[in-house]
């Protein structure tokens, strides 16, 4: 087993990609990312399920020829069933029957999520990467799910807390696009903000309980606030374009850590971690270590290339599973909801 050959398919939302690994040691990682959805401010899921089945076999393909695997070499092949766009997964859960089924290799399937978190457990060829020991605590943070994980064993977690509206990505590609930028705009409010005065505006937090999040207050209150000052001068948002970006990632930043903190203090547990897209975050990433040495967490940061939505995360993740003896049937359906 520790030798088994997997092939992880992703397809959940705007990125088609394919990993090799032997065992949880990556061999291959490739990602097409999705273009045509930058002007539209969102993904359309009609033109994502398009593309993904332009770019599945390439995609695979490459995979393969990069990890010098054949197909029938693959131990299992493990796909993404959820949660994300239907039109979408059905392209690689549907690839995936095809492939299982032409090479006798048992179906793994892999919840998203759970790939996000365990994209701290990809090896590298020849390099150590640090893995967070159990139990330990998960800020979940995409495009689509804000969400705090105790995290007990490679594929149990408990969902302690979550975002009770949007989510702290779609909070980022909101603001952004009231900006005018394009999508997604989490990456470029986190390259601007680097460049500005994160404490010339501040914008409202919310008051919910326990660890809930909410993020669509500080998204009315952002567009309020853009609103009220072009009316003033046309020319705000471009004079001021770094602050603003500064601003509002701080006001998110502090909103996620403040919960994580909390968590931590309820659960007693001093092993967290940060995973998903948002965790690509400099911000994030510099103010969560800054509170990890404060409070005596030993922190853990994915690697860049593992945050945002990758193969590798659902072939490592397959890999635990087909471990656990987990594969799935032939009649598996992709899943909007999980
Ligand atoms: O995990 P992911 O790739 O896809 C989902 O599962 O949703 O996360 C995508 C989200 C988007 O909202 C994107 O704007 C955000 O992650 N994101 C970022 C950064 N890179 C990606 N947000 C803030 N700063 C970044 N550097
Ligand atoms: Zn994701």
């Amino acid at each position: 087993m520790l030798n088994a050959t997997i092939l992880g398919i992703e397809s959940s939302c705007d990125d088609t990609s394919a990993a090799v690994s032997r065992g949880a040691t990556l061999l291959s990682n490739v990602i097409a990312n999705q273009r045509v959805h930058e002007a539209y401010g969102g993904v359309v899921p009609e033109l994502a399920s398009r593309a993904h089945q332009q770019h599945i076999i390439p995609v695979v393909s490459r995979a393969l020829e990069d990890a010098q695997v054949r197909p029938r070499d693959l131990s299992a092949v493990a796909f993404t069933r959820g949660p994300g766009l239907v039109g979408s997964l059905l392209v690689g859960v549907s690839f995936a029957k095809g492939l299982a089924l032409a090479t006798g290799a048992p179906l793994v399937e892999v919840n998203h999520l759970q790939g996000h978190v365990m994209a701290h457990f990809i090896d590298e060829p020849g390099a150590t990467l640090r893995h967070p020991k159990f139990p330990f605590l998960c800020l979940l943070v995409s495009g689509g799910h804000t969400q705090l994980l105790l995290v007990r064993r490679p594929l149990e977690h408990e969902i302690i807390g979550q975002t009770l509206d949007d989510a702290a990505g779609e909070a980022f590609d909101k603001c952004a696009k009231v900006m005018g930028m394009p999508y997604p705009g989490g990456p470029v409010i986190d390259r601007l903000a680097a460049q500005g005065n994160d404490r010339r505006f501040s914008f409202a937090k919310p008051q919910i309980g326990g660890l809930g999040y909410s993020f669509s207050g500080l998204k009315t209150s952002f567009l309020y606030f853009l609103r009220d000052q072009v009316a003033q001068n046309p020319a705000f948002v471009a004079e001021n374009k770094a602050d603003l970006c500064a601003s509002l990632q701080r006001t998110i930043v502090e909103i996620l850590l403040h919960k994580l903190e909390l968590a931590a203090a309820q659960t007693g547990v001093r092993e967290v971690a940060i995973a998903g897209g948002v965790s690509a975050n400099a911000g994030l990433r510099s103010a969560f270590c800054l509170l990890g040495k404060k409070r005596g967490w030993n922190t853990c940061l994915p690697p860049l290339r593992y945050t945002t939505d990758n193969a590798a995360m659902i072939a490592v993740a397959g890999y635990f599973k087909l471990l656990a003896g987990e594969t799935a049937a032939l009649d598996v359906a992709p899943m909007a909801r999980m």
